[in-house]
């Protein structure tokens, strides 16, 4: 590409008036003209936020980012960009993912910009930068935040989520003493960085690395690492030659990078919110992957990063001191296609030379996986026509074929109060239910799903129950927890007519989850229902619940997907 042909030169390289604008515009904020005009203008789209309890190092980084972008002869310009943190957000940050996506698309297509480098990591910011850069165009890299250190406490190490389910419960046993909750509290988050576990922010930090969005390996490198500085600065110079070299994201995210995407995806044990996050993004590039599509991956790809909640023993830390991604997609070679290119113009394979594995506990050989399958499965059955996920690596096998009666919730205050209640008429086969958190009825989808199990349980000594949702559950949750039921019950989805006392079956081997209830009266059942009064009048919520798709298909906007309508436009005058 030549300086004339730069997509910023449309802005400042004629002699009009509105270009005289945006020339004085950029001398108003103190730029000569040799700094910014025939430079490749840089978008450094931030989610920082001081409520981004992960991304606190980002505005450091951006220093780093726009250094390596002015090195290579770029102009950089920060562009603060939705935070959507998921430490604080309610009622849950998947409201907003999208919203996110929109303002990057917009923010890209109405500014002067000719690439972006996409900071996020805390889990819905990578899907939502890289599904609204995807339908911008532009040459993109994406800049993840980085894992955390180790949490650690009284010579434990602690995984980020994960523990504090764990220890919850030990709380509720009356196992563990204030004094030790609150130094759980004070160590299990102690710097910056995504969560540390293979939870949702690793793993599509992973798969956005795998799709070849990210300088290859960078999502392995902890936030607190000096080498993350050095990949900032890589990633600003980068960004700038993959404008000359006009690199943009269609070239990137092929069927094949896809397949890549979530096979990684599958070897890491990823969190069950990768199907719903992946499937938005496949879409938005016109990729269309199906959950069966994945559930054929999840049966044949060994599960080989020993990371928590699905491996045993480690955390992203140990996963970097182990070689990192890049060493784990080197054992995988053989199932990818290492000729897909990557951010940095080469192949996939040259971006795995010299990778190798320090530590074959953390990172397995194919040999000898953490499990031969199961990083995730998709059932079907008169609960779940357009299905539903489960992990069952992260679940005790002896549900894998499990029967048992239903005890329903509506809503999530209902199942609170029953499961603290310590006179619950609850046995360990009993499976949990609730409905009305999807998309639609939670509002937005919230991670609700991984149902605590009722003190009445936890009392006689049991951790884990079949539990089921139309909600998704954390990334670093574990348990027999059948989510992402489809359709959703609060559209009507047979979820809806399932009683208290209905007995459920589920056969994972054969991929099905049933209620054993007959036709008949479920049809009876359907003729009584009638749909709730919409949650949201106006605003945002509003508009989100006119749009959103169901979670079989990624849960984006209908209107932003690839092919709806005519191609995005970009301003002229
Ligand atoms: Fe940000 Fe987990 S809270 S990644
Ligand atoms: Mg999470």
């Amino acid at each position: 590409m030549k300086p004339e042909q730069l997509r910023s030169s449309r802005w400042f390289a004629p002699d009009d008036l509105r270009s005289f604008g945006h020339r004085s515009r950029m001398m108003q904020l103190g730029y000569a003209e040799e700094e910014f005009l025939e430079r490749p203008m840089i978008g450094v789209m931030n989610t920082w936020s001081e409520l981004n309890a992960c991304h606190g190092h980002f505005p450091e980084r951006v220093k780093d980012v726009k250094r390596g972008i002015a090195q290579a002869g770029g102009f950089g310009v920060e562009m603060p960009s939705l935070s959507v943190d998921e430490s604080f957000t309610k009622p849950t940050s998947m409201l907003y993912r999208n919203m996110l996506a929109m303002e990057v698309e917009e923010m890209i297509r109405s500014h002067p910009l000719d690439g972006v480098v996409l900071m996020g990591g805390c889990d819905k910011t990578t899907p939502g930068l890289v599904m609204g850069a995807i339908t911008a165009g532009v040459p993109m890299i994406f800049l993840p935040a980085g894992p955390m250190l180790r949490g650690h406490y009284a010579g434990k190490v602690l995984g980020s989520g994960s523990d504090a389910w764990k220890y919850w419960d030990e709380r509720r046993a009356g196992a563990i003493t204030d004094e030790e909750w609150l130094g759980i509290q004070g160590g299990i988050a102690r710097s910056v960085g995504t969560c540390m576990t293979m939870g949702t922010a690793s793993t599509m930090t992973a798969i956005t690395d795998a799709l070849g969005l990210t300088l290859p390996g960078a999502s392995s490198v902890p936030a607190a690492d000096s080498g993350h500085q050095r990949m900032s600065s890589e990633c600003g110079r980068r960004i700038v030659d993959m404008v000359w070299e006009d690199l943009t994201p269609n070239k990137i995210i092929t069927d094949a990078a896809v397949q890549n995407a979530a096979t990684v995806a599958m070897a890491t044990g990823c969190s069950t919110n990768a199907v719903v996050h992946l499937i938005a993004i496949a879409r938005r590039a016109g990729v269309d992957l199906s959950l069966d599509d994945l559930d054929s991956l999840g049966r044949t790809t060994p599960l080989i990063a020993n990371i928590r909640p699905s491996g045993k023993d480690y955390l992203m830390e140990d996963f970097y001191y182990a070689g990192g991604l890049r060493a784990l997609m080197k054992q995988l070679a053989e199932r990818l296609d290492t000729s897909c290119v990557t951010v940095t113009g080469k192949s996939m394979a040259e971006g795995l030379e010299g990778a190798k594995v320090y530590n074959d506990d953390v990172i397995r050989p194919l040999s000898n996986p953490v499990y031969q399958e199961g990083s995730l499965a998709v059932l079907r059955g008169n609960l779940c026509p357009d299905g539903a996920v489960i992990k069952p690596a992260a679940c005790d096998p002896k549900y894998h074929m499990h029967e048992g009666p239903a005890l329903v919730f509506d809503s999530y205050p209902e199942m609170k109060a029953a499961i603290d209640d310590e006179h619950l008429d609850v046995t360990p086969d009993h499976v949990l239910v609730l409905r009305n958190a999807g998309p639609l009825g939670g509002p937005g989808f919230p991670e609700w799903g991984m149902l605590p199990i009722p003190k009445a349980l936890i009392k006689q000594g049991h951790r884990d129950m079949l539990r089921i949702s139309d909600a998704r559950m954390s990334g670093t949750s574990y348990g027999a927890c059948v989510l992402h039921v489809c359709p959703e019950a609060f559209i009507g989805g047979p979820l809806v007519l399932l009683r208290t006392g209905d007995t459920i079956r589920l056969d994972l081997p054969n991929r099905s989850l049933d209620m054993l209830v007959d036709d008949d009266e479920l049809q009876r059942r359907k003729a009584e229902w009638t749909a709730p009064a919409p949650k949201f009048d106006r605003g945002y919520g509003w508009m989100f619940a006119r749009h959103v798709t169901q979670a079989d298909k990624g849960c984006d906007f209908d209107y932003l997907e690839a092919g709806f309508g005519s191609a995005a436009g970009e301003p002229d005058i």
